[in-house]
């Protein structure tokens, strides 16, 4: 059974989960604690290769835990393996699945195994539904997606994602070359808008969490 999905982020008032340099420092710290709080919950949290590349992210639970058990999986969607082999998310504090296609070329295959374990989904960028097959056979029950804002739009594109949280901070970024929460090509005319149902509202210090399920 494929997992359960939920879509987490931080984004300012105008949408915006990074700026149009990648700047993306947007959460506040009892926010940030609350997300390792929610990963330790998860079965894998996942993020596409752009992310990784921008904000080299460990992924971990370690501003709660220092017991490297309580990690859940990593997972990075990246057709061409373009995953740095120095990258923290393929430090030893937690398994990483690296999801290829059939884009990536043997050597990069090869190199990213000595550091993770490499899984093949699709030809030319990564199938996600086959990704979900996969993670769900191996046991993956609960999934945190953590963007960004490409592979969020390609999840839900597909159908993929159950909920969403998401911290509003008080900031505007601007720019239409910043990234906002769900990018892709988007949808044509709002009658297709992904539609949503509102869960439960909060303030978390002077952030703002909303949460939904995805109809
Ligand atoms: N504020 C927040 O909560 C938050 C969270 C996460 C990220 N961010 C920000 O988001 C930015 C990165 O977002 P992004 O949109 O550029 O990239 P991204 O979503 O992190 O990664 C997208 C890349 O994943 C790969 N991919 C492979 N298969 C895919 C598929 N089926 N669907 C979608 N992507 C697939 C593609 O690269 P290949 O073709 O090479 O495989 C694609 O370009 C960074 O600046 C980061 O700081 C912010």
């Amino acid at each position: 059974m494929k997992p359960k999905v939920i879509l987490n982020a931080a984004m300012t008032l105008d949408g915006k989960i990074a700026t149009r340099t990648g700047s993306s420092e947007i959460s506040d710290k009892e926010d940030l604690l609350m997300v390792h709080r929610l990963r330790k919950e998860m079965d894998a949290i996942m993020v596409g290769i752009n992310t990784v590349i921008a904000d080299d992210p460990r992924l971990t639970v370690h501003k709660i835990t220092a017991e490297p058990e309580k990690n859940p999986i990593r997972v990075v969607v990246d057709s061409q393996g373009r995953t740095p082999i120095k990258a923290r998310i393929l430090n030893e504090d937690a398994l990483t699945i690296v999801v290829v296609s059939d884009n990536a070329s043997p050597e990069k295959i090869k190199r990213l195994r000595q550091r993770a374990e490499v899984m093949f989904c699709g030809n030319k960028k990564v199938d996600l539904q086959c990704l979900m097959e996969k993670l769900g056979d191996i046991g993956i029950k609960t999934l945190m997606l953590e963007g960004g804002s490409t592979l969020n739009y390609s999840m839900f594109r597909e159908g993929l994602v159950n909920e969403i949280r998401v911290c509003i901070a008080p900031m505007i970024a601007g720019g239409v070359q910043a990234k906002s929460l769900v990018g892709g090509e988007g949808v044509d005319y709002m009658k297709d808008a992904f539609r949503l149902k509102f869960k439960k509202s909060y303030t978390l210090g002077e952030d703002f969490i909303v949460e939904y399920k995805v109809l």
